[in-house]
């Protein structure tokens, strides 16, 4: 069966452009493999140093994917941080790693540029990310663009590794996630990192003022607008079918509607699509027991194999194949 696996940061409120980006698709994919999908708070250790924060974001990623339809019967779902041996194959890959390779890193560099202070972890960030796609023997690893030099890093490493010491890991493909053509409320593709999300689990009156808040042209309630240059068209595309695409467009088209009414029919959608993972969400919450249940009895199953993993790995670099318990 092939291997799938993902892992997600534990950055604070989903919104739409993750959503349509990565979430939905990673939850479809339970169906077409083994998947595992794990928090990556080691990883979230290179920008968040608050105990608290960690363990509040770590959590909100377990609510909303469980709210969302993830379904830990069909897949192994888990913290990072539950399986440590990740951080023993972190070192022994870092032996296989090329340094001017690691020095390449796009997203290093980045966060450099972006005057973030560089600290080992942050450098080694790929190697551990190789560890976690590696230790689990995985096919297909689901990430976003950004993520890819990574891949292309794992699958130098492993074919370095192979090489040395006999063919263990199967070298994994990246799958590219669904180019994102969620728009922000001001226009440009959302992120966080511009300020322009709208979050799913937002409700009310707080969503209701983002969604209000969208910008756009200032053409009046009469005049005829262009639906494809609409970001208010564009988000209500999303969630709409066929006909109710073509019915807002025409209306767009025609004049008489205002911006005000498709931001309310949006805001309508966006409610209605998200309110069984909502209340599921909430209920989720105030059981916090069986979320941990959940995590808990996903770290066991993928704890087992990470150790069948490793057994291979010391023993084929010539260490004894189980440390001395
Ligand atoms: N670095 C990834 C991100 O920021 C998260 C991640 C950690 C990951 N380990 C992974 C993704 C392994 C895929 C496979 O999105």
């Amino acid at each position: 069966m092939l291997r799938i696996l993902s892992g997600v940061q534990p950055s604070g409120k989903l919104h739409l452009g993750n959503y349509f980006g990565a979430v939905k698709q990673h939850i479809a994919l339970q169906n077409e493999g083994l998947c595992f999908y794990f928090i990556a708070d080691y990883h979230a250790m290179t920008t968040i140093q608050d105990p608290q924060m960690l363990r509040d974001h770590t959590r909100d990623v377990a609510l909303d994917y469980l709210a969302l339809g993830l379904d830990p019967d069909k897949c192994i779902f888990f913290r990072q941080s539950d399986v440590p041996e990740v951080t023993e194959l972190t070192w022994i890959l870092s032996t296989v790693t090329n340094m001017g390779l690691r020095e390449r890193a796009v997203s290093y560099k980045e966060k450099i540029d972006k005057g973030i202070e560089a600290s080992v972890g942050l450098f080694t960030y790929p190697v551990l990310m190789a560890a976690d796609i590696l230790i689990y023997r995985s096919n297909v690893v689901p990430v976003g663009k950004d993520q890819v030099q990574h891949i292309e890093m794992t699958q130098d490493m492993a074919g370095k590794f192979n090489r040395a010491y006999g063919e263990i890991f199967p070298i994994p493909a990246f799958r590219l996630d669904k180019e994102s053509k969620v728009l922000g409320t001001d226009g440009q593709k959302m992120s966080k990192s511009y300020g322009n999300t709208i979050e799913i689990f937002a409700e009310g009156k707080p969503l209701q003022k983002t969604v209000m808040s969208i910008v756009t042209d200032s053409k009046t309630v009469e005049e005829p607008k262009d639906p494809e240059q609409s970001n208010v068209f564009s988000l209500f595309s999303l969630f709409a079918n066929e006909t109710e695409k073509a019915e807002m467009a025409a209306r767009f088209r025609a004049g008489g509607m205002g911006y005000g009414e498709a931001k309310k029919a949006l805001l309508e959608k966006i409610d209605t699509y998200f309110a069984p993972a909502r209340q599921r969400r909430k209920e989720l919450a105030g059981n916090p027991n069986d979320v941990e249940d959940v995590l808990r009895k996903g770290a066991q199953r993928a704890r087992a194999e990470a150790q069948l993993t490793m057994a291979q790995v010391r023993q084929a670099v010539g260490m004894k194949s189980t440390s001395v318990g």
